[in-house]
C-alpha cells in the first residue's frame, strides 16, 4: 500500500464522530442526492455517503488519497467518482450538488482568509439551490498545547501493521504560532527484519471563526443556516459545522 495512504488511514480514518451528521445532512436533502466531498482523502465520508445511495464526487489534491479511495468503492460495488484538483479552484461542468461537505477541519489548511472566501464562493455556485454547504472547523478555543517527550504516556500513538511492517503515528508537539496551530507527529516505520525509519510531520491549521465563513458565505449570496456542534472524543478535538444555504 502507498505509503501517505497509510498514514492518512492511520491517523484520520479512525474517526467516526461527525458522519451522523454527513449523513443527516445528506438525508435533508434527498434519496440520491448528489454531494461533493471536499479534501475527501481516503474517503472515511464520501464511502458512508456512497454506502447510503448518494451520488458522491470525492475531491483532493492528492490523487494517491483518491486512487486509494477508488479502488475501495469499486470492491465495494459502490458508484462513487473522483476528482483531484484543488477545491479552491474547483469549476466542474455540472455544479447542481444538493450538499457540499467540508469535514474535518479541511478548510483550515486553504491558507487565510482570502483562499477560504475565494473557496466559499466557488463552492457556493457548485450549489443547486436550496443546497447546502457544510463547513466543519475546530474548535481552537479548545486545543491544549503539549509537547510530548520519549517515555511520556500520553498522548498514546496511531499503530497499525500492514504486511509485517509496523506504522507508528505519535503526536508530538500542539502549539499555537500566531494565527495557527501547529500540529506535529513522529511518524516511524519499522519492517519485518527490525529496520527503523523516522519522518516528523508537520501540519499547520489555521485559526477560523464561524463569523468569517456566515460573512464569506454572505458575500457569495448565501444565507446562514446555523452551526452544528460535534463533541470530542478522547482522541479527537471537537468541531464547529458552519451551514450555509444557495
Ligand atoms: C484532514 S484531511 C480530511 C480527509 C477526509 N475528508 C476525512 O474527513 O477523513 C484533509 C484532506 O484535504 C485535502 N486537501 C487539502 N487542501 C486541499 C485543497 N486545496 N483542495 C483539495 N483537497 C485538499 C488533503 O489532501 C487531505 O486529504
Amino acid at each position: 500500500m502507498n505509503s501517505q495512504v497509510v498514514w492518512h488511514d492511520l491517523e484520520c480514518s479512525g474517526y467516526e464522530q461527525d458522519l451522523p451528521l454527513w449523513l443527516e445532512l445528506a438525508a435533508k436533502q434527498g434519496p440520491g442526492a448528489r454531494i461533493l466531498d471536499v479534501g475527501a482523502g481516503t474517503g472515511r465520508v464520501s464511502l458512508a455517503l456512497a454506502r447510503s445511495g448518494y451520488e458522491v464526487v470525492a475531491v483532493d489534491l492528492a490523487a494517491e488519497l483518491l486512487a486509494a479511495l477508488a479502488e475501495r468503492a469499486r470492491a465495494d460495488g459502490l458508484v462513487l467518482s473522483t476528482l483531484a484538483a484543488d477545491a479552491r479552484k474547483l469549476e466542474l461542468a455540472d455544479q447542481q450538488f444538493a450538499l457540499c461537505a467540508v469535514p474535518m477541519q479541511t478548510i483550515q489548511l486553504f491558507g487565510g482568509t482570502r483562499a477560504r472566501s475565494e473557496f466559499i464562493a466557488v463552492a457556493g455556485a457548485h450549489l443547486r439551490p436550496g443546497g447546502v454547504l457544510a463547513i466543519a472547523i475546530a474548535a481552537t478555543r479548545d486545543f491544549e498545547e503539549f509537547e510530548w517527550h520519549d517515555g511520556d504516556p500520553f498522548p498514546l500513538p496511531d499503530i497499525i501493521e500492514i504486511d509485517g511492517s509496523v506504522y507508528c503515528s505519535q503526536p508530538t508537539v500542539v502549539r499555537k504560532d500566531g494565527d495557527s496551530f501547529v500540529l506535529e507527529r513522529r511518524r516511524e516505520v519499522i519492517d519485518a527484519v527490525g529496520g527503523r525509519e523516522q519522518s516528523q510531520d508537520v501540519i499547520v491549521l489555521d485559526t477560523v471563526s464561524v463569523g468569517e465563513l456566515e460573512e464569506a458565505g454572505q458575500r457569495a449570496g448565501l444565507k446562514p443556516l446555523g452551526v452544528r456542534a460535534i463533541d470530542p472524543t478522547a482522541e479527537h478535538i471537537g468541531s464547529q459545522v458552519v451551514l450555509l444555504g444557495r
